[in-house]
């Protein structure tokens, strides 16, 4: 039977579903998959969730929701859950996109991961331009994390609870949260999260911590510390945004970060996965990007403590990297026109055991 997409309306905003009916004219179909077999269904049997991140284009684009829907068994929201995207005023919280995309994940057999509750960016101005006291701050916090782990308890299966604590030389980051409360704001959270919704993984969430250095020591130490006090943290998610050839970690480099990690008995997801290149690309740099995709996405399958991996967007046609690292782009699996890259081909091939 051939499949024509029929819109929908979900979450206020128009969507194509595919279906067997529907009276529609016929739109452009997808750019075929490079292989009929999805990489959730192939990483599936090895223990291996596969996510992306979600922005602007959820519930814009056909030809996204079809790739998302197909491809991925694993949801992060970009910004919708970070703390400006939900809080207009003190008193106001905006649920509708990421309720929308919780919504979604449910109806498609995903996973959501929640990030975040705690960060030193994306705050709103109402919050870091107003005077506090140690107390209030620490109620706003408080108050925060029950109120968004609340509303998705049981949906959310983990959450990066703290964010990016930690500054690149290994020095406790500056932050709104650390100025009010000093570090203690990291252990009150988990406490927090862990009282909002018990089923739910709590994570510490950080970059650079792959290659070894005065960073990964420092946020080894934190998570040591956290441990041992008894604080309920669960996981350590490396975020694994990389520059393409040696700007990614060799396999060996990343199998004793991981190992010395999971040895804390801490669960281990990459949870911003991207690998950029210097642009224009050519084949031979998408030939190295993929096999450093290979190498980071197999050293998560081959760590009993690893079990998601996160890539930071769907297509290089939306990807926080052009804006943010000029000159770099192209850093995903897919495209600018949805194409799958050779990074997609030899993931897929990877997963499949060819
Ligand atoms: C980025 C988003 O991709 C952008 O759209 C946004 O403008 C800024 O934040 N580490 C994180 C993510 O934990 O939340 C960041 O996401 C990328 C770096």
């Amino acid at each position: 039977m051939l499949l024509r997409p029929r819109r929908v309306l979900v979450g206020g905003a128009l969507v194509a579903a595919l279906t067997g009916c529907g009276g529609d004219a016929p739109v452009t179909p997808p750019p075929a998959p490079a292989s009929a077999t999805p990489l959730r269904e192939l990483a599936a049997p090895r223990g291996l969730r596969i996510g992306t991140a979600v922005g602007s284009n959820f519930s814009q684009h056909e030809t996204y929701m079809l790739i998302l829907r197909r491809e991925f068994n694993m949801l992060t929201a970009e910004n919708a859950m970070k703390f400006d995207a939900l809080r207009p005023s003190r008193s106001e919280y905006r649920f509708q996109t990421a309720d929308a995309m919780v919504d979604f994940a449910a109806a498609n057999g995903m996973q959501v991961r929640g990030h975040t509750l705690v960060w030193h960016s994306q705050l709103p101005q109402w919050l870091t331009s107003g005077t506090w006291t140690a107390d209030e701050a620490r109620a706003i916090l408080n108050e925060h994390i029950a109120t968004v782990m609340g509303r998705y308890r049981g949906r959310i299966v983990a959450w990066d609870v703290v964010n990016e604590a930690v500054d690149d030389s290994g020095r406790p980051r500056t932050s709104f949260w650390f100025n009010h409360l000093g570090r203690e704001y990291i252990g009150r959270a988990f406490h927090a999260a862990r009282a909002a919704d018990p089923q739910a993984a709590l994570f510490y969430n950080d970059y650079n911590l792959e290659f070894p250095g005065p960073k990964q020591d420092s946020v080894y130490a934190l998570v040591s510390d956290l441990k041992a006090r008894g604080v309920p943290i669960d996981g350590i998610g490396f975020q694994g945004h990389f520059q393409y050839g040696s700007g990614t970690p060799s396999r060996q480099t990343l199998r004793a970060t991981f190992d010395r990690f999971a040895a804390l008995g801490l669960r281990i997801q990459i949870t911003e996965l991207d690998i950029r290149i210097p642009l224009p690309a050519t084949p031979e740099k998408l030939e190295t990007q993929a096999s450093n995709y290979r190498d980071v996405v197999s050293v998560c399958v081959e760590t009993p403590a690893c079990d998601a991996v996160v890539v930071w967007g769907l297509h290089d046609g939306n990807s926080w990297v052009p804006s943010t690292f000029p000159g770099w782009g192209d850093a995903l699996l897919f495209d600018a026109a949805f194409n799958p890259k050779r990074a997609y081909q030899v993931l897929n091939d990877y997963l499949a055991g060819r």
